[in-house]
C-alpha cells in the first residue's frame, strides 16, 4: 500500500538526517554557523539585495539564511524548523519575519508554530500566535511539544499592520461523497487575520465551514482518498491552503493546492469566485494558461476590474511529475468578463525544473522576479524581459528543500557584539585573528587590538572585511585580542577581549619580541603578515 510506505518514510525525516546530504557547506572559526556553499551562476545584471531562504528535509543545518550573491553569509538564525524568511514592512519600518515550529513532512505537509518578527537589531519584537482556538493535532503528534497552532504556509503583513496566517485542524467530516467513511477525519484548512501586537483574531475562515461551495468531489487527482480519512493519524488533507492575500476592500485571495484553485473569499466567508487552473472554474482561461498544485498567489495590482496576480506553478505530482516544467506565472484576471490571460511566464529553458512541492514567485521593485523552487533547492532571478540572470543552488534536488526563496535589500545592526577567536600559528610566527559579526551589514573594516595583558591592548593593525569571517594575521605573538568593526553608524562594534588560543607548548621567544614592540609603541598596521 503506497500510503503506508510514504507515511512511514515521512515520519522518519527528522532533524538529524544530514548524513545523506553531501552538499558542501561553509564553516568558520568564530561562529558555529555552517551555511551551504552556494553554487552561483550569474548571467546578467541582478537587482540589489541578499538572498533569503530556509532549508529543511536532509539539510545540514535547519535554519533561515541571508546570503550575498558572492556566497557570503550575512545572517543565519538559531537552528530550528524555521521557514519563509523575508523582509516585510511593519509600522513603516522593515522587519524580518519567519515561521518557527514543528513541521509535519509530506505527505501531510503542514506545521504547528508561531511567526517571529525581528527588528533591525535581530531582537524578537513580536510573536504572532494562535493558542486557544480549540485545535486538534495530527494523531501522531504530541501537542504539548509546541506552543502555538499556526502553520508555516503564510505570514504576510498587510497594509493595515495585521498578519495573515494559516492553521490546520484535524477534525471530523462526512467523506462518503468521495468514497471515504461517513465519520471520516480531515485536516481542515483555516486562515486568520491577526492583530500583530495583541494576537487578537480579527478574521477567521475554515474550508470545511464552506463545503457547500467548495465540494469535496472537486479535489484534484493528486489526492485521491485511498486509505486516508479513517483516523486522526491519517486525516484527509483535502484543501491544503498555502497562501493568503488581502484585497484593498478587505476580501481575501487564497490558494488551495489540492483544488488547484485560487478562491476569492468575501468578508462574510462565502466564495465570491473560483479560479481553477485546469478548467478555469468561474473563468475562461486564455490559450497558454494552465496551472496545478500552485503556491504563493500574490496580488500586484487591482484596477478597473483587473487583477495582476502571480503564482508559483509547480504542476508536478505523483501523477503529473516530469510533464510540465515549474514556472512562475503572472496573470491578468478580469473580474468583470471572467477571463484570465497570461502576462508573463517564467521558466529557464536551459535548466527546466520539476518541483513537486513548496516554492515562491516574488516580484521585485525593478521588474525582476525571484523564484524559490521548493523541493528543488534553487533560487533563480529573472530580468524584466524574462531572461535568467542568476541561479543559486544550495543542496541536491529533492534531498534539501526550501519552502520559499526571496531577495531583499537589508540593513542589519545586531545588538550582539562581534565574535572573535585568535590562535597562535607558531609555524608562521603569527597570531591568526578570526572575526565575524552575524547580521551586521555596514562595516567594511576590522581593527585589531592586541597585548600581553587583557587591560593593556594597543592597535596591531586593520584589515578589510573579506566576507562573513575575516582573518587578520598579526605577526609575532600576543596573549589577548579584541576586534572592532568599523563603518558608518556602527554601534556595538567592539568585541569582548579574548585570550589567544595556543598549542600546548609555550614560552617562545616571539612573545617577548612583541611585548617589547608593544612597549615601544612601534606596533602598527604594518604588523600584518602579507
Ligand atoms: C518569541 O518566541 C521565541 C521562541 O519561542 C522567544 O525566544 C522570544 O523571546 C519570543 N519573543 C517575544 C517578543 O515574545
Ligand atoms: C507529551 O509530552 C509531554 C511533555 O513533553 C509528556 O509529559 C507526555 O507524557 C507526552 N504525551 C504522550 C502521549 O506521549
Ligand atoms: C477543530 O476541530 C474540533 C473538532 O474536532 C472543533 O471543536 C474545533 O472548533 C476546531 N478548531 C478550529 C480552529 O477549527
Ligand atoms: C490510521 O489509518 C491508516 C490508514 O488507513 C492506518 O495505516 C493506520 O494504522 C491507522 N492508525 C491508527 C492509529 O489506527
Ligand atoms: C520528478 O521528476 C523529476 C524529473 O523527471 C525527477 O528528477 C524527480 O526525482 C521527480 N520527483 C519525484 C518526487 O518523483
Ligand atoms: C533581456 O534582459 C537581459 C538582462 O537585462 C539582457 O541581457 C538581454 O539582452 C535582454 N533580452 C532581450 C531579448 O531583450
Ligand atoms: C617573529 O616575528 C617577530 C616580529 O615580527 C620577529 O621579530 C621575529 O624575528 C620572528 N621570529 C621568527 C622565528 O621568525
Amino acid at each position: 500500500m503506497r500510503f503506508l510506505t510514504a507515511t512511514a518514510a515521512s515520519m522518519m525525516l527528522g532533524l538529524s538526517t544530514a548524513a545523506y546530504n553531501t552538499w558542501p557547506h561553509q564553516s568558520f572559526k568564530s561562529s558555529p554557523h555552517e551555511p551551504p556553499s552556494l553554487k552561483i551562476t550569474k548571467t546578467g545584471p541582478t537587482a540589489p539585495g541578499y538572498l533569503f531562504f530556509d532549508q529543511s528535509w536532509k539539510a545540514h543545518q535547519y535554519s533561515v539564511f541571508m546570503m550575498s550573491e558572492e556566497n557570503e553569509l550575512v545572517w543565519q538564525s538559531p537552528e530550528g524548523d524555521v521557514k519563509d524568511f523575508r523582509v516585510q514592512m511593519l509600522d513603516g519600518k522593515p522587519v524580518l519575519t519567519y515561521w518557527n515550529g514543528l513541521g509535519v513532512p509530506e505527505p501531510f505537509g503542514w506545521g504547528y508554530g508561531l511567526v517571529q518578527i525581528l527588528d533591525e537589531h535581530y531582537e524578537s519584537i513580536y510573536n504572532v500566535t494562535v493558542t486557544d482556538d480549540h485545535y486538534k493535532a495530527l494523531g501522531t503528534i504530541n501537542s504539548t511539544s509546541f506552543y502555538s497552532w499556526l502553520d508555516m504556509h503564510e505570514s504576510t503583513i498587510t497594509a493595515d499592520n495585521t498578519m495573515l496566517v494559516t492553521g490546520y485542524n484535524v477534525t471530523q467530516a462526512d467523506l462518503s461523497a468521495v468514497g471515504g467513511p461517513k465519520n471520516g477525519w480531515i485536516a481542515d484548512s483555516l486562515f486568520y487575520e491577526i492583530d500583530i501586537k495583541t494576537n487578537a483574531i480579527l478574521y477567521r475562515w475554515s474550508a470545511i465551514d464552506h463545503v457547500d461551495q467548495i465540494s469535496l468531489e472537486d479535489v484534484q487527482q493528486f489526492y485521491p482518498i485511498e486509505d486516508w480519512g479513517r483516523n486522526s493519524s491519517a486525516p484527509y488533507g483535502y484543501f491544503h491552503i498555502n497562501s493568503v492575500e488581502k484585497f484593498r476592500d478587505g476580501q481575501y485571495l487564497i490558494s488551495s493546492r489540492y483544488y488547484s484553485s485560487l478562491f476569492k473569499i468575501a468578508k462574510d466567508g462565502s466564495v465570491d469566485w473560483t479560479l481553477q487552473g485546469a478548467d478555469g472554474g468561474d473563468f475562461q482561461l486564455a490559450h497558454g494558461i494552465h496551472f496545478r498544485y500552485q503556491h504563493d498567489a500574490r496580488i500586484h495590482r487591482e484596477a478597473h476590474g483587473h487583477l495582476l496576480v502571480s503564482i508559483f506553478d509547480n504542476d508536478n505530482s505523483d501523477v503529473t511529475n516530469g510533464t510540465h516544467p515549474t514556472e512562475g506565472i503572472y496573470m491578468d484576471i478580469n473580474e468583470l468578463t471572467r477571463e484570465v490571460r497570461v502576462v508573463r511566464q517564467l521558466e529557464d529553458p536551459a535548466d527546466p525544473i520539476y518541483a513537486t512541492s513548496q516554492g515562491s514567485t516574488q516580484h521585485l521593485p525593478n521588474g525582476h522576479s525571484v523564484m524559490g523552487y521548493g523541493a528543488i533547492p534553487k533560487i533563480k532571478e529573472y530580468s524584466a524581459n524574462g531572461s535568467v540572470v542568476l541561479t543559486a543552488q544550495f543542496g541536491p534536488d529533492n534531498v534539501v528543500a526550501s519552502y520559499r526563496g526571496y531577495k531583499f535589500p537589508w540593513v542589519g545592526a545586531p545588538n550582539t557584539v562581534p565574535d572573535v577567536v585568535a590562535c597562535v600559528d607558531r609555524k608562521g610566527n603569527q597570531t591568526n585573528v578570526y572575526m565575524s559579526w552575524n547580521g551586521a551589514t555596514e562595516h567594511q573594516l576590522w581593527k585589531v587590538e592586541g597585548g600581553l595583558t587583557r587591560d593593556n591592548l594597543r592597535g596591531v593593525g586593520e584589515v578589510r572585511k573579506t566576507g562573513f569571517e575575516t582573518v587578520a594575521k598579526v605577526k609575532g605573538g600576543i596573549e589577548w585580542v579584541q576586534a572592532e568593526a568599523v563603518g558608518m553608524g556602527i554601534e556595538n562594534g567592539v568585541s569582548r577581549v579574548v585570550a589567544v588560543k595556543k598549542p600546548k607548548q609555550h614560552h617562545s621567544h616571539f612573545v617577548t619580541t612583541v611585548l617589547s614592540l608593544l612597549g615601544s609603541g612601534l606596533l602598527q598596521r604594518n604588523l600584518f603578515a602579507p
